[in-house]
C-alpha cells in the first residue's frame, strides 16, 4: 500500500517536501507507486502556489548571479553542475505541479503516465547531478542559485495549453540546444563522468519535449486549434525571455518538433526586438 490515497496527494507531498534529496527520492517513489497501480486514483488535491525548497541555496535574481571562472577549472565545473542540479530540482516540482494543478477527468490516463515518467526522470537527474557534485567535494546548496525558474509556472498556472507551450516546448527544448556544448566542455576538461551524466539527461529530455509536444497537439486537436499558430500566440503572451538560435535541430526533430516550430522560434524572437 502506498502512504498516499491518490496521485495528486503524492504530487502535493513532493511539492511540499523542502529537502532537495528527499524531494527527488519521493518523486521517484510516488512514480513507482503509480506504475505499480498502488495509487489507483488521480484525485483532485490542489498544489501549493510555490513548492517547498531547502534553506540553501540562496536564491538570487538572475543579474546578481556570480560570474563563472575559467573554463574547465574545478570551480567552473562545480558551478555548472550546481546550476544544473537547481534546474532539475525545479523540473521535479514543475512535473508534479502540472499533474496536480491540471488533473481533470477529461484527461486520459496516458497523460498522467507520461508526466509521472517525466517527474521520475527529473528526480533521477537531480540525484545523478547531486551525487556527482559530492564526488567533486561539493553539494547542492553550496552556491547561490537562480531565482526565477518558477516564474513560468506562475505565469501559466491558469492554462494547461500555456503551461505545455512554455515549459516543455520552450524551456526544456532550450535544454536540448545548450546541453551538447556543455557535454563538450566537460569532455574538454577531462571530466568524462559528468559528461556521461549529461548524455543521460539529454536523452531523457528529448523524451520530455516529445511528451510536451504530444499533449500540446492533443489539446489543440481537441479544441480544434492549429498547433503552430496557437503555440506562437502562447509564447508571445507568456514568455518574456529571448528565444534564439542555434537550435539543436536533430534533437528537436527526434522530439517531434516540426521544422516550422524552429521558424516559429525565430519569428517569436524577432517579434520581441
Ligand atoms: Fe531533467
Ligand atoms: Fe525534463
Amino acid at each position: 500500500m502506498s502512504q498516499f490515497a491518490t496521485l495528486t496527494d503524492g504530487a502535493c507531498a513532493v511539492l511540499g517536501t523542502a529537502d532537495a534529496r528527499a524531494k527527488a527520492l519521493l518523486s521517484r517513489r510516488v512514480a513507482q507507486a503509480w506504475r505499480d497501480k498502488v495509487l489507483p486514483e488521480i484525485g483532485s488535491t490542489a498544489p501549493p502556489d510555490r513548492p517547498s525548497r531547502p534553506e540553501r541555496p540562496e536564491l538570487l535574481a538572475p543579474g546578481r548571479m556570480p560570474r563563472r571562472r575559467s573554463a574547465g577549472s574545478l570551480a567552473t565545473r562545480v558551478a555548472l553542475l550546481h546550476a544544473l542540479a537547481h534546474i532539475e530540482l525545479n523540473a521535479v516540482d514543475l512535473a508534479w505541479d502540472l499533474i496536480a494543478r491540471f488533473a481533470s477527468p477529461d484527461l486520459p490516463r496516458s497523460f498522467f503516465d507520461d508526466w509521472v515518467t517525466v517527474a521520475d526522470e527529473e528526480g533521477l537527474h537531480f540525484l545523478l547531478v547531486s551525487d556527482r557534485l559530492a564526488d567533486l567535494g561539493a553539494g547542492y546548496g553550496d552556491l547561490p542559485a537562480h531565482d526565477g525558474l518558477w516564474e513560468a509556472a506562475v505565469d501559466t498556472a491558469h492554462d494547461l495549453m500555456a503551461r505545455l507551450a512554455i515549459v516543455p516546448l520552450v524551456l526544456e527544448a532550450r535544454g536540448l540546444d545548450v546541453t551538447p556544448a556543455m557535454i563538450r566542455r566537460f569532455e574538454g576538461a577531462g571530466d568524462l563522468e559528468s559528461a556521461a551524466i549529461l548524455r543521460i539527461i539529454l536523452r531523457d529530455e528529448i523524451g520530455h519535449v516529445a511528451v510536451g509536444m504530444r499533449w500540446f497537439d492533443w489539446m489543440c486537436q481537441r479544441n480544434r486549434n492549429d498547433s503552430l499558430p496557437m503555440w506562437r500566440k502562447l509564447v508571445k503572451t507568456h514568455f518574456r525571455g529571448a528565444l534564439k538560435p542555434p537550435f539543436n535541430h536533430e534533437a528537436r526533430q527526434t522530439a517531434g518538433f516540426a521544422p516550422d516550430f524552429h521558424e516559429g522560434l525565430c519569428n517569436a524572437a524577432d517579434a520581441r526586438l
